[in-house]
């Protein structure tokens, strides 16, 4: 009995220094998380479905909005304000001028010679990769929402986190979410 008492204490120290190791550890992978909000680069975010694209004339970029299953699920029961454990991605690239879609037109659609059909296509990424993530406790100070930015998967720093909120106040009526489901 004695002994079985002795290895419980063993396994609860243990415990505790496991515990320690793993805050170390995060402490330290902590230069992976995004300043104010400290979000990670969510996994496998390249696969989720796709919300829907739009164009920024004046960021000369094409992006596409994608979010989790949650994020789909309550766009498509229309459920308002989005639950905890949403997340909601933006992906940007370069719109780019297709050579190679205008020449196939151009030969086949016979139009007057010179004509442009203005073909574009997504380019290099650019304007970082954008989340925002719902936890309403967490996050109770920001809508609910944790922003994050990343540039060439590297969290952006503190000052562009600081934008965030106020630019998505703007769309307070739909949570701070100006995306809409394109069906
Ligand atoms: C000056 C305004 C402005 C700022 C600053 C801004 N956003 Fe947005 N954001 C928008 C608008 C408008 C959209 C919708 C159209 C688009 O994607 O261009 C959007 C879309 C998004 C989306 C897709 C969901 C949605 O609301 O439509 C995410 C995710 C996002 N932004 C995250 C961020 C993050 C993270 C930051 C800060 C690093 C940020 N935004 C800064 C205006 C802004």
């Amino acid at each position: 009995m004695k002994r079985l008492a002795r290895f419980a204490v063993g396994v609860v120290a243990l415990a505790g220094a496991a515990g320690c190791l793993t805050a170390r550890a995060s402490e330290e992978s902590s230069a992976k998380a995004t300043p104010i909000f400290g979000v990670e680069l969510p996994d496998g975010y390249r696969d989720w479905p796709l919300i829907t694209v739009a164009r920024e004339e004046w960021l000369k970029d094409i992006r596409a909005v994608l979010g989790n299953e949650r994020a789909l699920d309550a766009y498509r029961r229309g459920r308002l304000p989005f639950p905890d454990g949403t997340i909601i991605a933006r992906l940007a690239w370069e719109y780019r001028a297709s050579e190679e879609n205008e020449a196939a037109f151009a030969r086949v659609l016979k139009g007057p010679p010179g004509e442009r059909f203005g073909s574009f296509v997504a380019g290099h990424p650019v304007n970082g990769v954008q989340f925002m993530v719902k936890d309403s406790k967490r996050y109770a100070a920001t809508g609910g929402w944790g922003f994050a930015q990343f540039d060439d998967g590297k969290p952006a720093d503190v000052k562009v986190h600081q934008g965030c909120f106020p630019c998505h106040e703007a769309a307070r009526e739909r949570d701070f979410v100006f995306s809409r489901h394109a069906r």
